[in-house]
């Protein structure tokens, strides 16, 4: 059983989301203000559609703490959504959007209208994810831990590199910056431009994100057994998020072109302890972390519902039919970005608490101090 666990329930157009998240320590200071701007962060991004402009979407902690501050409960989370569609008259969707859950989801349910797949399988449930995940990335803050999603390429438009001094302020300064979320001002401009292409010609985009983890320390996750490797599971949380098709530690697809000398990171003394030259194995090695920043890439395909529908077939008449258009958005990718966050939170406080214990981040910190005191130290070289 993990360690740090969750679930959300709710429909897009029902009433409210619900989350558990079970697991999470006690004396961790939490309310709703740490979970606003993370759920803020999701609505925004050029290209999303209508439906963001009209949900408040504020997190309400409803269990699993007292005074402001974690009790070791689990923690209930409710947001209301305002775009309340439940006990109003509905019309039946049955002709499935290419690209969406609906076929395979009215196929598997036996449903003849594809309104009960849409309402689960739609993004909207990230919301939730967003705000637990808020409250696990509270939890690795506490203990030093930052992460940091930003857009690195959109429709092909793609970003430069990071500079490699940038801190994690610095990158994050830059991305509030852009309407994209991406930290380059020219490539940021490029792909707001490519955003109205698609709109124009009825069309939708996806696109590439990086999520950087910084200040982990080494240790968390483990190489025994194929369900405890770490970069096992962090590549099926992020893949798990809505578009996701694609998830990439580290500089592995440039690695898999390479001799190896090329793709691992030589290991060399430094003063006290070790350092890496270079990070292409994005902080993960054996299922475990190393010490480096923690490095993904995700690549997100474009939105499924197009303003110029796909052609399908209504599964009532069985009739070929152009697809119906339902309101959508039209890129996604910076909201992607802070589910990515929230995602990995959630994977690598799992992680913490598995590796550290105890019921208290009074504990955690006790054994993670310890642990740290054991790690290599060398004298400095003559
Ligand atoms: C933040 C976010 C918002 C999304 N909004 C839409 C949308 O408005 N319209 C749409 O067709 N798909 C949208 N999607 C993608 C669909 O939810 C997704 O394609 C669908 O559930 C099928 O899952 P799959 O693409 O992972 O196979 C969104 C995805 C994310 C991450």
């Amino acid at each position: 059983m993990p360690a740090l666990r969750f679930l959300t329930a709710g429909e897009s157009h029902g009433p409210y989301l619900v989350g558990i998240l079970d697991g999470l320590p006690a004396g961790l200071p939490l309310t709703e203000e740490h979970l606003l701007p993370r759920m803020q962060r999701r609505q925004g991004g050029y290209g999303r559609g209508k439906r963001m402009s009209i949900e408040g979407d504020r997190p309400q902690i409803v269990g699993g703490t007292w005074k402001g501050v974690t009790t070791g409960a689990p923690l209930a989370v409710l947001i209301e959504n305002a775009s309340n569609r439940q006990g109003r008259a509905q019309a039946r969707k049955t002709v499935p959007r290419p690209g969406h859950a609906d076929l395979a989801g009215v196929l598997k349910y036996g449903f003849d209208d594809a309104n009960p797949v849409i309402e689960r399988a739609s993004a909207r449930e990230t919301a939730m994810r967003t705000a637990l995940g808020a409250a696990a990335c509270r939890l690795l803050e506490h203990f030093g831990v930052r992460l940091v999603g930003r857009v690195i390429e959109i429709g092909g438009v793609a970003a430069p590199p990071l500079a490699p001094d940038g801190t994690a302020d610095a990158i994050e300064a830059a991305r509030d910056a852009s309407p994209v979320a991406c930290c380059d001002a020219a490539a940021s401009a490029t792909m707001v431009a490519r955003v109205d292409e698609a709109k124009e010609r009825g069309e939708t985009l996806g696109g590439r994100l990086e999520l950087l983890v910084f200040g982990l320390p080494p240790g968390l996750g483990s190489y025994v057994q194929w369900d405890r490797k770490l970069d096992a599971r962090l590549a099926q949380a992020l893949m798990s998020i809505q578009s996701v098709k694609e998830v990439e530690l580290g500089d592995a697809l440039d690695a898999a072109r390479n001799f190896g000398a090329a793709a691992h990171d030589v290991i060399r003394r430094a003063g006290e302890g070790l350092a890496r030259e270079g990070n292409r194995a994005g902080g993960l090695e054996g299922g475990v972390t190393n010490g480096e920043p923690l490095v993904a890439r995700v690549t997100l395909k474009p939105i499924a519902t197009l303003r110029r529908p796909l052609p399908s077939v209504d599964l009532e008449t069985g009739e070929e039919t152009e697809g119906r258009y339902i309101r959508s958005d039209v890129m996604v990718v910076p909201a992607a970005a802070v589910i990515a966050e929230a995602m990995a939170a959630l994977v690598l406080g799992d992680a913490l608490v598995e590796k550290f214990g105890g019921d208290s981040v009074d504990d955690i910190a006790a054994a993670l101090a310890h642990y740290r005191a054991r790690l290599p130290r060398w004298p400095e070289r003559p």
